[in-house]
This record gives C-alpha cells, sequence and structure tokens, in this order.
C-alpha cells in the first residue's frame, strides 16, 4: 500500500472514532464525499418514532460514485443507486422517502428479516422438548419474525471507512422470549460498500440458550430503477435443481422436488415474466413465484443473476447460504407510492433473499437452524452490481 493511501486511511480511522464520540459531527468521511474520489460515510436526521426515538439514515459512497442509503429503523437499505450501462445513476431498490410508511405500510422494503425469515408453520416448534409458540401474524403462519421483528427494531450503528471500502456495522440484542424465540440473541449485521459496487452483507449471531435461527436482507429490486414499470423483462438465472414445493399457505411440505421440467427452473437464464402466469399448481399457490430454491454446491458461490437487458445493469447474489427465496414481487398491488413519489404495481419489483429453508424448525430432513450457546451465528451474503452493455 502507498504510503499517502495508508495515511489517508489511519486518516479516515481516527475521524471514524471521532465522530462516535462527538454526536454533532455528521460527516465521518475521509474527505469530500462529492468529490467522486474517495470512499465516504454521512449521517443525518431521518424520522422520529412515536415513542420519541429518532431515526438516522447513513449514506454511503464508493469512489466509483455508487451510494447506499441504510436506516437504523429495522437496518434497511432505503436506496441503492447504481449506473447503468451508460453510467447513469438510479436507485433500484423499492423503499419510501419517510419514516411513517416504514412503520405503517411496508412489505419489508429492504429491512434485516428476523430471528426467522420467511414462514415458520401455525408459529409452533419444538426445540430439546419444549414447543414455544410465536405469533401468526400471515395467515395461520409466522412470517419474518413476527408482530415486531427485527425489521421494527432500532439498530445501533458504527460507521467505518476501510482502504477502498466504506460500511456500517449494525448491532441488536434481542431479549430473550422476544416474540417468542427462546434466548437473549446478539446480533451484528455488517453492511460494506466495496470500491467494485457490492454490498456485502455479514452477519452474526450468539445465544444465551438453544433457540433457532434464520436471517436474511429482504431488499426488493427493479433494476429499471424503482418506480419504472414491473420486472417481468428482468432476466433471471438461479444456480439451483432444486427447490421445497409449499401447501396452499406458502409452507413447505417436506419434500425436495426438481425444478427440471417446471416453470419454476431459472437454471438458463429466462425472463422473469415468461412463465409467471403458468398454471402449474405451485405458481398458482404463490399468485407467481415465491419459493425457496435449493441452492447447488456450497460455500460463497453465486446463488443468482439477474439481468435487465434495456438498463444493462445486473446484480449478482452471492452467498454461503443453502436456500434462496425469489418473490416476485406479486403482493404489491399499486397502493404504495415509493421513494421518488410513484405508485408501486403488481411485480414492479423482485427479491432474491438467502436463507435456510422456510419452516426449518418443523422439518428433520432440512438444514438445522438452531444455534446453541457457544456457537456462533455466521453468514455472508454479497449482492454485486455491475453492467453488460
Ligand atoms: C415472502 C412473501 C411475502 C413477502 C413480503 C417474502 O419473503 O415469501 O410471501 O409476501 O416476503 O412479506
Amino acid at each position: 500500500m502507498p504510503s499517502s493511501t495508508l495515511t489517508r486511511t489511519r486518516l479516515a480511522t481516527v475521524l471514524v472514532a471521532v465522530a462516535a464520540l462527538v454526536p454533532a459531527l455528521v460527516a465521518v468521511s475521509p474527505a469530500r464525499a462529492a468529490d467522486g474520489g474517495r470512499p465516504g460515510i454521512s449521517k443525518k436526521h431521518f424520522g422520529t418514532l412515536a415513542g420519541g426515538r429518532k431515526i438516522d439514515v447513513y449514506t454511503l459512497r464508493n469512489a466509483a460514485g455508487m451510494r447506499v442509503r441504510i436506516l437504523t429503523y429495522g437496518g434497511i437499505l432505503q436506496s441503492i443507486e447504481v449506473p447503468d450501462s451508460k453510467g447513469k445513476l438510479a436507485n433500484v431498490t423499492l423503499g419510501f422517502d419517510n419514516l411513517s410508511d416504514y412503520v405503517k405500510k411496508s412489505p419489508y422494503f429492504g429491512c434485516i428479516t428476523g430471528r426467522y425469515a420467511n414462514r415458520i408453520a401455525k408459529g409452533r416448534f419444538t426445540l430439546d422438548g419444549k414447543t414455544y409458540r410465536l405469533a401468526t401474524n400471515d395467515g395461520p403462519n409466522h412470517l419474518h419474525g413476527g408482530a415486531k421483528g427485527f425489521d421494527k427494531r432500532v439498530w445501533k450503528a458504527d460507521p467505518f471507512v476501510r482502504g477502498g471500502s466504506v460500511g456500517l456495522a449494525l448491532t441488536y440484542t434481542s431479549s430473550n422470549g422476544e416474540e417468542g424465540y427462546p434466548g437473549t440473541l446478539r446480533t451484528r449485521v455488517v453492511y460494506t460498500l466495496t470500491r467494485d459496487n457490492r454490498i456485502r452483507m455479514d452477519y452474526r449471531a450468539t445465544t444465551s440458550r438453544p433457540t433457532v435461527v434464520n436471517l436474511t436482507n429482504h431488499a426488493y429490486f427493479n433494476l429499471r430503477g424503482e418506480g419504472n414499470g414491473r420486472i417481468l423483462g428482468h432476466e433471471l438465472q438461479i444456480n439451483a435443481s432444486r427447490y421445497t414445493p409449499v401447501d396452499q399457505t406458502l409452507i413447505p411440505t417436506g419434500k425436495i422436488a426438481r425444478l427440471g421440467g417446471t416453470p419454476l427452473d431459472f437454471r438458463e437464464p429466462t425472463a422473469i415474466g415468461d412463465r409467471v402466469n403458468s398454471g402449474n399448481q405451485q405458481i398458482v399457490r404463490g399468485g407467481g413465484y415465491d419459493h425457496n430454491y435449493v441452492l447447488d454446491g456450497r460455500g460463497l458461490r453465486t446463488a443468482a443473476t439477474v439481468v435487465e437487458p434495456d438498463s444493462g445493469r445486473v446484480l449478482k447474489v452471492i452467498t454461503d447460504q443453502p436456500g434462496l427465496q425469489f418473490y416476485s414481487g406479486n403482493f404489491l398491488d399499486g397502493t404504495l407510492r415509493g421513494t421518488s413519489g410513484r405508485l408501486y404495481p403488481k411485480r414492479s419489483g423482485f427479491a432474491l433473499e438467502s436463507q435456510h429453508f422456510p419452516d426449518s424448525p418443523n422439518h428433520a430432513n432440512f438444514p438445522s437452524t438452531v444455534l446453541r450457546p457457544g456457537d456462533v451465528y455466521q453468514t455472508t451474503t454479497i449482492y454485486a452490481f455491475s453492467t453488460v452493455s
């Protein structure tokens, strides 16, 4: 590393440390964040919760000009601005421009989802012989952590600038019994914006008692730009040859079935809209795609690639998780007004949620989601942006 870079890195570290001590100092970037040349991070007030707690928005910026905004409420990725093939920036994630809409109406836009992302059948599971009861907030089932999951909690934020990357470490301690889950869960999610336009998410959790845990990020994407029509022309490829079929309430039947020959097979790049209205029973049950794909391979690997042909924007989802929920925004219904003031019609955003399989606590044949005291839950997912011309 050239010594000037080293000095700048040290200076950045010192500034970050000073900023943490002086709340009035909002800009924690090493230098002018707007000069296009250096990564930076700044903080602003975003809104105040009914109880009086203040929520901040952090803006992360890399040297390439990509900008990411993160809220301390729900650890929400509020906006992700990436260039198209001509270099024009657009915000490619769905969201709101105000806190009140996130609190009152958000269908999990951009949030950290937990303690258990996705569904647990009838809000019930048994661990070490004891049965736990959770909120049923999705018909008969438990969804995304319950009535007040991690998406609705206030996270403590610590910004950092390290080399060419800039990031935000978020921490939240969920007390024993919160939302019915056993064990005090200490959770840390580190968002890092790298110099090569990747958002890296490193999750870590420890528990005081045996529990279950399944964390994800629930960003909805539209690579044309949020509010800019539907996602049906996006070409999707998923590295999965199997999936977990669901019943009428979107709970896995327990089978792990082959995708080959079904309209859910995305091993070859295919436009999302091509088969989304098919009469296939699984697609009908989901109202479109709303399924967990059993990813091929192990370790940190590319799970899915999405190409939007008009803008040339490309999103790759890289993860070490065993599953990926592909949700084609079927429940968006044109009533939510998004960040730039436009309405979000049905299928105007899609989510690719890296995860353990839904309802794993009730399926012994699925990879385990049990976390015990002394063990560390650790997982990484990356949203990697690029372009094709
Ligand atoms: C689920 C959908 C749900 C959406 C928003 C997704 O993870 O699979 O069924 O509607 O989240 O809550």
